[in-house]
This record gives C-alpha cells, structure tokens and sequence, in this order.
C-alpha cells in the first residue's frame, strides 16, 4: 500500500559572519538602496573557511533531529539537495549521514540548483510512498560564497549560504499531516540562462572557474510564469482552492518575483513567509531554512496547508502542498543564537 510522507523536524544553520548590503558597496558598484529595492535582500550569512555544504548540513540535519527527539540512527536515507558539495564525490550527503551518526542510512546528493531541496524532498517522498524508507533525512545546504564572481555585481549580491533540514516520514494511519501533491519540472533548452562553470566543462583555464553566470531578467520571467503555473496545479491535485492556503513558503531569491507569484495566485503576501532579506538567495537551503523559521516563528501550526515553490538553474522548478503535522520539540529549531540577532 502506497504511505504517505509528513514532516516531523526541522533546522536551520546559517553561519556568523554577516555581509551588509553596505558591505558590498565597499566589493562592487553596487548600493543598498539598489539591492535592496531591485530584490529585498538587506544582508546575507558568508561561510567560514572551516566550514562547508556538509558541515553545515550536519548542523541543520542535528537540530531537526533534536526538534523531532530522534537520533541518526532512526533516519534510514540521508539526501541533500545542493550544487555545492564539498567535493565532486563523495556525496555531501555521506558525510552528513557520518556526521549524524546515521550508520544504517543510504545517502546521496541532488542537484537541480535552486530546486534542489524541493527535488531532494520530493525523492524522500517517493522512497516513503514505495516503503523503501520509514524515515528520511532532507538537507539542502550550499556555499555559493564560493562559486560566486565577486566582480559581478548583477549577481553576487544575490546569494548567500546557509543549510536547512527537515525528517520526512511515513504517516500513521489515520493520523493527519502530509504531503499532498507535488510537481517537478525543467527545461534544459535554457540552460544558458544560469549556470556555474564546474571542473568538468570543456574549454579554458578561466572558463573552468565555478563561477555563476547569470540572464536575470530572463531567469526572473521563468521564475514567476513557471513557479505560478506549479502552484496552482498542485494545489488543483491536492483538491484546495487557492484561498485554502494557510502559508506559501516559496525559494527566496528575490522578493519581487515572489510579490509577482502571490499577485499570480491571488493569494495576499500576509500568507506568505519571507525571510530573504536576512540571508539572500541560499539556493537549496532557502526552504528548508524558511520552512525551520516560520516553526520557530510560530507560523506553523498542525493543519496548517502550506504551499512550497522553488525555481532554479536547469531550468528546473517545482511546487508541494502540504498539510503541516507539527513537530514534536519546535523549541529545539529556535536554539541558534547567530540567527536571534537579526
Ligand atoms: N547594483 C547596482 N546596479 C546594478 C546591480 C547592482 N548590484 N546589478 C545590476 N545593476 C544595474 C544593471 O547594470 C542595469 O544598469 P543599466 O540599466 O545601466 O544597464 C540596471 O541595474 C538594471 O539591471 P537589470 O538586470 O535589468 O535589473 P533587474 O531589475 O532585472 O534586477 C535582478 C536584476 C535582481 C538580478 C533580477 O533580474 C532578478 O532577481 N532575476 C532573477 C534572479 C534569480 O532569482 N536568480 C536565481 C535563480 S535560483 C538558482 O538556481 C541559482
């Protein structure tokens, strides 16, 4: 019998040190007001050099643990959503599944750029409903203060890093909270529009570089259409009107295209959880950080119907909707002091 998958923990870890749009007036020719009015973002969170896409995976992977008063070896799969992994291989998500002392789990990466946690979150999904898992650990984590051009100022002052989880599991009988639809899609034939250049790309020295090359007008047109379009058919497959939506968590890459996607969906921003301002556009991490916050915010709330929306490079983007279970231990997601201050 097919199971159906509900989120049961939550976390987030975003590094210390803070970039101010102020900051990077000092980088490239930029300003606050500019960043700020053209995408929302006030500040973003750069990793330390001892820190990387699977330590703070294992961070964020170690508070939805304790939010959901479980230990690794309760967790049976490990699958982490980035484009920014510590190495080619092994997967950032191994080291993770090590880092939580998860000794019986499987684990591997998936990378679809922005989507990559909604990707990752609909595999754990998937591996539930086949009863190939009972519990799976989702991480999206990325570093992109590393693969970033920091003489481009159409796109470093976008992004930030950071890493969220969330524990997916098979729901009891009769119990509520679960995913109730989900969509992925992407088209190839745009690839050009955003990408980064990795060590296997053909050409010279400098076209090697892991670095993000960006059409943002373009990506920004996609984003809106195809994130719009996603939405409102899982919600029709969910069996909601629009209206039902308690709260839209959507990728946060730019607060205009998500004015743009709830104007789309005529759904009111109040319903819709933005924290982009602190950290930027942190790729896969964006939703499962945002998903932790509005937990610890007190957002969230068992029955709630939520709405998730990522885009990203590929082109690549999907939509869930979900029915909120409620975590057991939600204080356990708010215990990050770096993250009270802002
Ligand atoms: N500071 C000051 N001026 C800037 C900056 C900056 N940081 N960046 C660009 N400009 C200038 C441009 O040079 C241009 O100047 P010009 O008119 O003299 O040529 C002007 O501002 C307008 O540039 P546009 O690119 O048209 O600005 P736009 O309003 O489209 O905003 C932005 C640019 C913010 C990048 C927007 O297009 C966007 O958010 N696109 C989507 C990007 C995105 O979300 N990408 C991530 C997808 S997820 C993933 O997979 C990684």
């Amino acid at each position: 019998m097919t199971k159906r998958a509900r989120i049961v923990g939550v976390g987030r870890y975003v590094p210390e040190h803070v970039m101010t749009n102020d900051d990077l007036e000092a980088i490239v020719d930029t300003s606050d007001e500019w960043i700020t009015d053209r995408t929302g973002i006030r500040e973003r969170r750069i990793a330390a050099d001892h820190e990387s896409t699977s330590s703070m995976g294992a961070e964020a992977a170690r508070r939805a643990l304790a939010s959901a008063g479980l230990t690794g070896q309760d967790i049976d799969l490990v699958v982490c959503g980035t484009c920014t992994a510590d190495h080619s291989f092994p997967a950032a998500a191994t080291l993770i599944q090590h880092e939580i002392g998860a000794p019986g789990a499987a684990a591997f990466d998936v990378n679809a750029a922005c989507n990559g946690f909604m990707s990752a979150l609909s595999v754990a999904t998937q591996f539930i409903a086949s009863g190939q898992s009972t519990r799976v650990m989702v991480v999206g984590s990325e570093v992109y203060s590393r693969i970033l051009d920091w003489t481009d100022r159409g796109t470093c002052v976008l992004f930030g890093d950071g890493a969220g989880a969330v524990i997916v599991e098979a729901t009891p009988e009769g119990e509520r909270g679960s995913v109730d639809a989900l969509l992925l899609r992407s088209d190839g034939s745009q690839a050009g529009l955003l990408y980064a250049n990795g060590p296997a790309t053909p050409g010279d020295a400098a076209a090697r570089e892991a670095k993000v090359v960006m059409n943002g007008a373009a990506v920004f047109k996609h984003a809106v259409v195809a994130m719009a379009e996603a939405s409102a058919e899982v919600v029709a497959q969910a069996g909601y009107s629009v209206e039902d939506i308690d709260l839209v968590v959507p990728h946060q890459a730019n607060r205009r295209i998500i004015t743009a996607l709830a104007d789309r969906l005529g759904l009111p921003m109040e319903k819709v959880f933005l924290n982009l301002h602190k950290y930027g556009n942190t790729s896969s991490a964006s939703i499962p950080i945002a998903l932790a916050e509005a937990v610890a915010e007190g957002r969230l709330k068992a029955g709630d119907r939520v709405l998730l929306a990522a885009f990203g490079g590929g082109l690549s983007w999907g939509a869930m909707t979900l029915e909120w279970g409620g975590v057991r231990h939600p204080e356990a997601a708010t215990a990050d002091a770096s993250i009270a201050r802002t």
